[in-house]
């Protein structure tokens, strides 16, 4: 996949003071956090970044594409669709089966139906409850469903640049499904304060009152909380297992 520059350009807050960060540039195989309070802007951040703003939003803030203005067809064309979205809610369509969903979407991007078995079997890697292909989407648990979401962006759809609006916790391997689209040279932008999330990206916005108000690096002692972090949610998917097949935990 060719890297690109993602520019995000300052626009105004909600009572239309200029947006102290009045730039912020991402490079591919990055994973760049947004935090702040309810209300503060965050959705609005991303909805920028995914319509590729040109200043025709509230925040009047704009999207370059490797420095300049993306052209209009990159807004529209499916496949040309440089940013994939990852949202709280899936809506599949109801009554196909996964494997052919998964084949329908491979072929809608030009790629062979094989890819679908590779979709499942990395959807697979990211949850505990194995997903089925031969199931309707319907039926799948929402840590299947953000499992399924998760490696069918990273396999079939060639956008590089991924959205994720505070994707829920349970039942996928959070980590793992960002380790995932980054290490493919995706631009992960994530909105989160889960801080496992939060601090395994190498920055993130801060937003206050719809504006961009700071952007920051994360620590060398950040890191290494991340790390402990990693640790203690390694032994909790481990204990969720052994009480998952039914056996009894030992200290
Ligand atoms: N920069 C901005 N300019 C004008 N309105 C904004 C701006 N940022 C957010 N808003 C408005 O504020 C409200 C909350 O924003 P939202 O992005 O949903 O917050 P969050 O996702 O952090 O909870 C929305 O109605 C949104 O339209
Ligand atoms: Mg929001």
């Amino acid at each position: 996949m060719k890297t690109l520059t993602l520019t995000i350009k300052g626009g105004s807050d909600k009572d239309g003071r200029a947006d102290a960060v009045n730039e912020v540039e991402i490079v591919s195989g990055e994973i760049i956090g947004i935090v702040g309070p309810t209300g503060s802007g965050k959705s609005t951040l991303i909805a920028d970044i995914e319509q590729f703003a040109q200043g025709d939003t509230p925040s009047g803030r704009s999207i370059l594409i490797d420095g300049e203005e993306p052209e209009p067809t990159l807004r529209t064309d499916p496949r040309k669709k440089l940013v994939a979205q990852l949202s709280q809610n899936m809506h599949f369509l109801a009554d196909m089966s996964v494997e052919d969903f998964l084949r329908m979407h491979a072929k809608s991007r030009g790629k062979n139906g094989d890819t679908a078995n590779k979709v499942v079997e990395l959807a697979n890697t990211l949850t505990g409850e194995p997903i089925n292909p031969g199931h309707p989407l319907t039926i799948l648990s929402g840590g299947q469903s953000r499992a399924l979401m998760t490696a069918d962006i990273a396999v079939i759809s060639d956008s590089p640049i991924v959205l994720i609006d505070e994707i829920e916790n349970a039942g996928i391997k959070k980590k793992e499904a960002l380790h995932l689209l980054a290490g493919e040279g995706k631009i992960v932008v994530v909105v989160t304060h889960d801080p496992m999330l939060a601090l395994m990206a190498s920055r993130r916005i801060v937003m206050k009152n719809g504006g961009m108000t700071k952007v920051i690096s994360t620590t060398d002692q950040e890191h290494r909380v991340f790390l402990d972090i990693e640790k203690v949610d390694g032994w909790l998917t481990t204990l969720r297992e052994t009480i998952r097949r039914g056996e009894v935990v030992v200290a």
